[in-house]
């Protein structure tokens, strides 16, 4: 079977803006209505994911940008391979809660070239449909996990919102609004995908 078969749907945001509630509240939606879809999520739970989790983001492992964002495309290499693609050919719907615009956003926001970062995830197929899940930092910041500092980590989540902003702005990701409730946010993302399957069918 051909790759056109699966859909491939990624859910992007910065920190606590809702990703997980919305990718698991779509994987359920499109399941009630018949779909045979998978969640997954980066950074994943295998090796360089989970390495990813233990040293570097809630350890005390500090590692430049640069090595950053090679396990970050590490750990989606395995991602891509190991799960993502197996469950397009199979025709799946593959819902995932971060991927590669989660290293152009906060990869380019610690100072890397996009276009450097771009050419080191170019393995990885691009998402059918990019949903980017929008709110100011501030209006989550009782939300955000206590990793480092908060006033360390807003001043960081608005730098990566203006990236993500600017990949809405070139027409990579699709906008909606977080700051409404759970309901209201669900619908306009099952909305947004339902309309592209609809128009493939
Ligand atoms: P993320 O995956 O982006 O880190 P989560 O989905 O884990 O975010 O949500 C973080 C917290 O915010 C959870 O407690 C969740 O219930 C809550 N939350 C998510 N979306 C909304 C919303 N639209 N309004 C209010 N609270 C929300
Ligand atoms: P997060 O979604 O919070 O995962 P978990 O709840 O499993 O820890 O992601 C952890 C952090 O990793 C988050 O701050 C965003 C960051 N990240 C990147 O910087 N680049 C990437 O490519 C990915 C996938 C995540």
């Amino acid at each position: 079977m051909s790759r056109e078969k699966g859909v491939l749907v990624s859910i992007e945001g910065i920190d606590a803006s809702g990703k997980t509630t919305q990718a698991k509240l779509l994987v359920k939606s499109l399941k009630e209505m018949g779909y045979r879809v998978v969640y997954t999520k980066e950074p994943t739970d295998g090796f360089w994911g989970e390495l990813l989790r233990e040293k570097v983001l809630y350890g005390e492992k500090r590692v430049p940008a640069v090595v950053e964002a090679l396990l970050f495309a590490l750990d989606r290499f395995e991602h891509v391979e190991n799960n993502i693609k197996p469950a397009l050919k199979e025709g799946k719907i593959v819902v995932s809660d971060r991927y590669i615009h989660s290293s152009l956003a906060y990869q380019s926001a610690a100072g890397l070239d996009l276009n450097w970062i771009r050419e080191i995830n170019k393995f990885a197929p691009k998402p059918d449909i990019a949903i980017y899940i929008d709110v100011p930092p501030e209006f989550v910041v009782s939300r955000l996990k206590a990793k480092r500092s908060v006033m360390e980590k807003l001043e960081n989540q608005r730098k990566v919102r203006e990236a993500y902003l600017k990949l809405v702005e070139d027409k990579e990701l699709i906008r909606v609004d977080g700051k409404r409730s759970i309901e209201d946010v669900q619908s306009q993302i099952l909305e947004i995908v339902l309309k592209f399957l609809s128009k493939r069918s």
